[in-house]
C-alpha cells in the first residue's frame, strides 16, 4: 500500500461576512496517497474550491478562517507551519492549477517570464540559459507546438486550451508531489477537456505526484480517479474508491448524481433525472442533515442532528441515518 501523503483532518472553514460568519467547511476529513488521484465532487458551492484554498492557506484574508483542523503533509501540519515555509510548499511541493488560467497568469507578462520565474524561485542554482531550456521542454511535454516562438508571445495571444497548458506547465515545473486541479477543463470544449485529462494521466505515470482532482463532473471522475470524496453544503456525505461509488453508492445525493450521467446503454429518449431543488445558501441551512429539504427519505431524526460520515471495513464512508435501509 502506497504511503499517504496528506491527511486532511477534521478541517473546518469560516468566512466573515455581512450578514455574519458562514461556515463553508465543516468536518473535513480525507487522505491522499502517493501518486493516486482522488477526486472532489459536488455541485456547485459545495465547498470544494474552499478545501483547495484552505489545504494552501490561500483563502481571500481577512474574510475566509480556517478554524480548526490539520493539514498534514509528509508529518508537517500546514495550518501552523510559518508563513516562510509554506510559501517554499506552495507551487513547488503541492502545486494547484485554477479553473480559469487568465486568473493566475499574469496578462502583462511574456509566457517566457512567467515560466522561468517560477523556474528560478524553486532552483536557485540553475543558471538563465539552463533554466531557459527547462522552460521550452516543459512546453513541449505539456503538446504546445513551436513552444520557443509561444514563448515570446502574452497570454491573450494563446487559445483557452493552449493557456490552461501554460498553467500546467507552470504547475509541474517544479516537480509537485501532489497536484490540485481545480476544474481545470470545465471551460475548455470537449475535445481539449480529453487531452487535457490524458495529458495529466500522463505526466502522473512519469513523474509519480498524486492529484486531487476537482470537479462537479461525475463522468471526468470515472475517467481519472482512484477514490472519490462526495460532498455536499460543505460536508463530506461519502467517500469510497471508484468502483464501489459508481457500483454502490450509498447516499441519496451521490444516487441523484449517477443518475444525472449520460449512458451509452440507455436510450437518448430516456429524460436524465437531476437532483430536484438546489443547494440553500451558507445562511439557509436547516439543523440536522443539509441536504434534508431535496432527499427522498427525509425522516424526522434528519431534521434534528447531523449523521455522522460511518466507515465500513472496506473505507466505504457515508454520512447518512438512512443508507442501510436503502441498501436492502
Ligand atoms: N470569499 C468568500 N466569502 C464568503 N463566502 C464564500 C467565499 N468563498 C466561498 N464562499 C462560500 O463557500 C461555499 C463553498 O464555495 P466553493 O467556492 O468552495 O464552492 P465550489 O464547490 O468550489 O463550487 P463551484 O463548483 O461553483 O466552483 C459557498 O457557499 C460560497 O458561497
Ligand atoms: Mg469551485
Amino acid at each position: 500500500m502506497s504511503e499517504v501523503i496528506l491527511e486532511v483532518k477534521d478541517l473546518a472553514t469560516e468566512f466573515d461576512t455581512e450578514q455574519g460568519v458562514a461556515r463553508a467547511l465543516d468536518d473535513i476529513s480525507f487522505e491522499v496517497k502517493a501518486g493516486e488521484t482522488l477526486g472532489i465532487v459536488g455541485e456547485s458551492g459545495c465547498g470544494k474550491s474552499v478545501t483547495a484554498l484552505s489545504i494552501l492557506r490561500l483563502l481571500p484574508k481577512p474574510a475566509g478562517n480556517i478554524v480548526s483542523g490539520e493539514v498534514i503533509f509528509k508529518g508537517q501540519d500546514l495550518i501552523r507551519l510559518p508563513a516562510d515555509d509554506m510559501h517554499n510548499i506552495r507551487g513547488n511541493r503541492i502545486a494547484m492549477i485554477f479553473q480559469e488560467p487568465m486568473t493566475a497568469l499574469n496578462p502583462v507578462y511574456r509566457i517566457s517570464r512567467q515560466l522561468n520565474e517560477t523556474l528560478a524561485l524553486h532552483n536557485p542554482e540553475m543558471n538563465k540559459a539552463e533554466i531557459n531550456e527547462a522552460s521550452i521542454n516543459m512546453l513541449k511535454r505539456v503538446g504546445i507546438p513551436a513552444p520557443e516562438r509561444r514563448m515570446k508571445e502574452y497570454p491573450h495571444q494563446l487559445s483557452g486550451g493552449m493557456r490552461q497548458r501554460v498553467m500546467i506547465a507552470i504547475a509541474l515545473l517544479c516537480k509537485p508531489e501532489i497536484l490540485i486541479a481545480d476544474e481545470p477543463t470545465t471551460a475548455l470544449d470537449v475535445t481539449i477537456q480529453a487531452q487535457i485529462l490524458q495529458l495529466l494521466k500522463d505526466l502522473q505515470k512519469e513523474t509519480g505526484m498524486a492529484i486531487i482532482f476537482i470537479t462537479h463532473d461525475l463522468g471526468v471522475i470515472a475517467e481519472l480517479c482512484d477514490r472519490v470524496v462526495v460532498m455536499y453544503g460543505g460536508r463530506i456525505i461519502e467517500q469510497a474508491d471508484i468502483l464501489t461509488l459508481f457500483d454502490k453508492p450509498r447516499h441519496p445525493y451521490t444516487r441523484g448524481l449517477l443518475n444525472a450521467i449520460p449512458r451509452l446503454d440507455k436510450s437518448s429518449k430516456e429524460v436524465l433525472s437531476t437532483i430536484p431543488g438546489m443547494v440553500p445558501s451558507l445562511f439557509d441551512f436547516l439543523p440536522g442533515c443539509r441536504f434534508q429539504n431535496r432527499c427522498d427519505y427525509v425522516q424526522e431524526q434528519c431534521t434534528q442532528d447531523i449523521p455522522v460520515l460511518e466507515s465500513d471495513s472496506d473505507g466505504h464512508q457515508v454520512r447518512c441515518f438512512r443508507f442501510r435501509e436503502l441498501l436492502s
